[in-house]
């Protein structure tokens, strides 16, 4: 499929999917959200997609938040439905059994910043900020940002950015655990893509399963939790990969795993 807001490419084992509405600072409007599901759904299904990375064009922005003129736009009786489509685009990233890694080149505000919370992962350039103003305009988060936000860093920070507008830089990101690794701008894509490679070597049913474990698991009591975890668990350990796993650390060789 040919795309016009996004760009999206494969290179070993590694899908790269950028963002590509520079003018308008890489905003999400409706067409923009409709490729990026597109292609999360091509990924999903692809054998030889093992890890995506998820960018913006140009260096002032990753995504500078939802398509402001679609948000003038939508009412009462539509806005639950644009909602819904956007949290649908982060939740299928955070859903995609394989593993996400935003490398945020800049401002990632509103929708941006949701969607590179629905990601595995955050590497940031040293000049990217985080923030979720839509307060400003009268909005609120709607991609999954309050949700996601203050379960990763709690309640109270949370509602600080969203209140107050602040936005995280990339340090405090650091700090607060919002960003996994802070580069400089003209490495990001190269820590972006080895890390990504990196997962990508490993047994894609066992990265799967992690996922899922900590995904999923995070959001029950510890017992149910626990026996998630035991559950996937016991797929790993009747796997052919496992099988390979243990076989080839015996033999002292390197595995070669099928992802069954
Ligand atoms: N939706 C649609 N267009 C957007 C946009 C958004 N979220 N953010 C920026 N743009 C557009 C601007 O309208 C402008 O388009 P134009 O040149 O046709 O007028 C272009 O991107 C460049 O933005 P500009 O505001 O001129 O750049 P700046 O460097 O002065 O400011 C920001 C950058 C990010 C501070 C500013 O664009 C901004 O506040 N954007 C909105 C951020 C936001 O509230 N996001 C959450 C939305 S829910």
């Amino acid at each position: 499929m040919n795309y016009e807001n996004i760009i999206y490419e494969v290179k070993d084992s590694v899908g790269f999917l950028t963002v590509n509405r520079p003018d308008k600072l890489n905003a999400l409007n409706a067409k923009v959200i409709d490729e990026i599901i597109h292609v999360l759904a091509e990924v999903k299904k692809s054998e030889e997609v093992k890890a995506l990375v998820v960018t913006g064009s140009g260096s002032k922005a990753f995504v500078a938040g939802a398509d402001i003129p679609e948000i003038q736009a939508v009412g009462l009786k539509d806005g639950m439905d644009f909602s819904r489509r956007g949290q649908e685009m982060t939740r299928n990233i955070e859903e995609l059994g394989k593993p996400s890694i935003a490398a945020v080149n800049g401002l990632a505000l509103g929708g941006g910043c949701e969607l590179a919370l629905g990601c595995t992962f955050r590497i940031l350039s040293e000049n990217a900020k985080l923030g979720l103003p839509e307060l400003a305009l009268g909005a609120m988060p709607g991609y999954g940002g309050t949700q996601r936000m203050s379960r990763m860093i709690g309640k109270s920070r949370a509602l600080w950015m969203m209140l107050t507008g602040d936005m995280l830089d990339a340090q405090e990101a650091l700090r607060i655990g919002v960003a996994n690794k802070v580069v400089k701008p003209e490495e990001l894509m190269d820590v972006a893509t080895e890390t990504a490679k990196k997962i990508a070597k490993k047994p894609s049913l066992a990265v799967k399963m992690a996922i899922m474990s900590v995904n999923h698991g995070c959001e029950m009591d510890l017992e149910s939790g626990l026996f998630l975890e035991s559950a996937l668990a016991n797929v790993l350990l009747g796997s052919q990969d496992k099988t390979e796993g243990i076989a080839a650390f015996m033999e002292k060789r390197k595995p070669i795993f099928t992802g069954k």
